[in-house]
């Protein structure tokens, strides 16, 4: 008799090199067998399904508090409940440094936050805001060798923008200490620029948000973070890649063998600028306001072929839900005066991978192999969690998504578990969905439907492949 404590039988088991039919051996929440005929203590039929590595979601916003009060529709239960019902078994969500805080503390807190409170796991990003002397001296060094191991910098955004001075230093701590840097590359004056332009216009609309934030003030900064990393010779990921010009500085520092890695995200393929418009340039279009902005239909065509060529490396949410009606929300008094206040982000952790699998496996623009890889093994990889995460191999955790192809719905706010009122994808016809979410051998979600475990705990990373030359 098995010794095995659960076997998920018959199913299609895809990883990010190949797909075949196998059953899963289960044991104390790791995979212990891959093989045929397995027996176990509890089966699980998962016959015309397929059988994926849980879904990693590299970039989410929770609970994070914003400059002018708003505030995020997600903590951590919420926000990894809809994480579970997505398919993802991982999230990495940010610890937000607000300028005069120590960054230690701010750690402190947001593990707090999370601690109890988790549906799947959890690894947290840094985010940079003030490098004073003891932050990169000290704080910094300490937490990666605690297992923080990447940490985001902004080029915009007045309460968090860090000058080519400042993010040169963070390079340099990054260098030294084997950290990941993940860099907001868009140029902070020339959206400015741009925004007293729209303002003295009368263009206020959330509509011009977009305007603002133009495309070349991305490809700007992207080529500038670039030209930083190579100066200090350090690997940096450009995330939230909204278009063809970014991306293809992007293209340009690989074609120069930098190690530039590139994160896209589901509102660069589905949306443009255009649903900013609302429904005649009216407040409607806040509910797509977000940094970078969503392009256009040529840019939409770009990402879709660097997705497909392996230009970019991984596909996250950016899930950073705001409500778009009620207190402290994006429809408040000072963001119907201008574009400039209303708060930015959107909402995509339940959403990421059925759009991803729809419009991109299923309709013949990635293979399902490239789908598992952008989703889950190369997050994994990139951010220290591999081959704990990501991968389908005995010894793995026991995280894994079954996968209908075939079931088709529209997505619909009505059936989401996140803790906003609307979903930017309202409509969208989506076929292939998960149907169970299974975390270190325990389901997590069901149909759609969170089982209210809260198992998720917070993981502690190595360093990235990236150091190891295997990437
Ligand atoms: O608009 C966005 N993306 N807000 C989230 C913060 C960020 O820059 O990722
Ligand atoms: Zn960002
Ligand atoms: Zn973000």
């Amino acid at each position: 008799m098995s010794d095995l404590d659960l076997v998920i039988a018959g199913g299609t088991v895809v990883t990010a090199a190949d797909s075949y039919a196998a059953d899963i051996g289960i044991k104390d929440g790791r995979i212990a067998q891959i093989g045929t005929g397995l027996e176990g203590a509890e089966r699980i039929d998962a016959a015309g399904l397929l059988v994926l590595p849980g879904g990693i979601d590299a970039h989410v916003h929770l609970d994070q508090p914003t400059a002018d009060g708003t505030v995020m529709a997600d903590g951590f239960a919420s926000g990894t409940r809809s994480a579970a019902a997505g398919g993802n078994t991982t999230v990495l969500p940010f610890v937000l440094q607000i300028k005069g805080q120590s960054l230690r503390t701010c750690v402190e807190d947001y593990r707090r936050k999370a601690e109890g409170n988790c549906h799947t796991d959890v690894a947290f990003h840094l985010i940079v805001s003030d490098p004073t002397p003891q932050v990169l001296g000290q704080e910094l060094p300490a937490l990666v060798r605690d297992g923080y191991t990447s940490f985001k910098v902004f080029m915009t955004y007045d309460d968090l923008v860090l000058n080519d001075a400042q993010l040169l230093d963070v390079f340099e701590v990054a260098r030294r200490e084997r950290a990941l840097v993940m860099v907001h590359a868009e140029g902070h004056d020339a959206i400015k620029h741009l925004t007293r332009r729209l303002e003295a216009g009368g263009h206020t609309a959330p509509y011009y948000h977009a305007e603002a934030h133009a495309q070349i003030a991305e490809r700007e900064a992207t080529h500038r973070a670039i030209s930083h990393a190579q100066l200090i010779d350090v690997p940096i990921v450009i995330v939230h890649v909204s278009g063809r010009e970014p991306m293809e500085q992007v293209q340009w520092a690989r074609a120069r063998g930098l190690k530039v890695f590139a994160e896209t995200c589901p509102q660069y393929i589905t949306l443009t600028a255009e649903d900013l418009q609302g429904l005649n340039m009216d407040f409607e279009g806040a509910k797509y306001v977000c940094s970078p902005p969503p392009r256009d239909a040529d840019s939409q065509a770009a990402i879709w072929q660097g997705l497909r060529d392996g230009t970019f490396d991984i596909f996250s949410s950016d899930h950073c839900p705001f409500r778009f009606e009620g207190e402290a929300s994006k429809d408040n008094p000072r963001a119907r005066t201008s574009f400039k206040w209303v708060p930015n982000g959107i909402p995509g952790v339940e959403t990421r991978l059925p759009i991803l699998f729809s419009e991109g496996v299923g309709k013949g623009r990635i293979s399902l192999q490239r789908f598992v890889a952008l989703t889950s093994t190369n997050p994994a990889r990139l951010y220290g969690l591999y081959p704990q995460k990501g991968s389908i191999a005995i010894g793995a955790d026991a995280d894994l998504t079954l996968w209908d192809p075939q079931m088709t719905r529209q997505i619909s706010q009505t059936e989401l578990n996140h803790g906003c009122d609307y979903t930017p994808y309202e409509g969208m016809e989506i076929t292939g969905w998960p149907v169970r979410t299974i975390l270190r051998g325990q389901t997590i979600a069901m149909a759609g439907n969170p089982t209210g475990v809260e198992l998720g705990r917070e993981l502690s990373r190595d360093v990235s492949d990236v150091y190891a030359d295997s990437v």
